[in-house]
């Protein structure tokens, strides 16, 4: 067994002739409590991003602008796609869950993390993440 990904709705306050507001509150919207927050831009479109897992880091990822492929392999071995194309959507990425993602032009990543930023938690190597899977079997 382990933690599985899902989408998180975000509230969309507001209407087309005034735009909308979309909100995350630290209080009681996540199922963890948030250490940090960092955003990725610019990225063409031509590149993948991620690959890699988090040892104990725990995250929502958003796409606040354009649209992103998100491919995510459990330490199950379960696969999962996303493509967060709505500005109130986000997918919760538990910790042991290799990610890659995929950005179309001019996409903006929100990312809200459990943790400070520590490169130890990272398996950044994919044969590492499969022997970790083969002992979680
Ligand atoms: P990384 O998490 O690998 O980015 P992505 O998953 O989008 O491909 O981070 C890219 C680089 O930035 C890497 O050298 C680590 C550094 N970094 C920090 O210094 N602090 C942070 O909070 C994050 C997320 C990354």
């Amino acid at each position: 067994m382990c933690q599985k990904p899902y989408t998180l709705e975000l509230p969309m306050l507001g209407d087309s002739s005034i735009g909308y507001l979309s909100i995350v509150d630290f209080k009681d919207m996540l199922p963890f409590e948030p250490l940090r927050i960092y955003w990725t831009y610019f990225t063409p479109e031509s590149i993948v991003r991620g690959r890699h897992a988090h040892h104990k880091t725990e995250q929502i990822l958003l796409a606040v602008s354009g649209i992103i492929l998100v491919n995510i392999e459990t330490i199950d071995g379960e696969l999962y796609t996303y493509k967060l194309d709505k500005p109130n959507m986000g997918v919760y990425i538990p910790p042991l869950t290799w990610h890659t993602m995929q950005y179309s032009h001019a996409a903006v990543q929100l990312i809200i993390a459990s943790t400070s930023y520590d490169e130890s938690d990272y398996i950044r190597d994919y044969t590492v993440f499969e022997t970790i899977k083969k002992k979680h079997a």
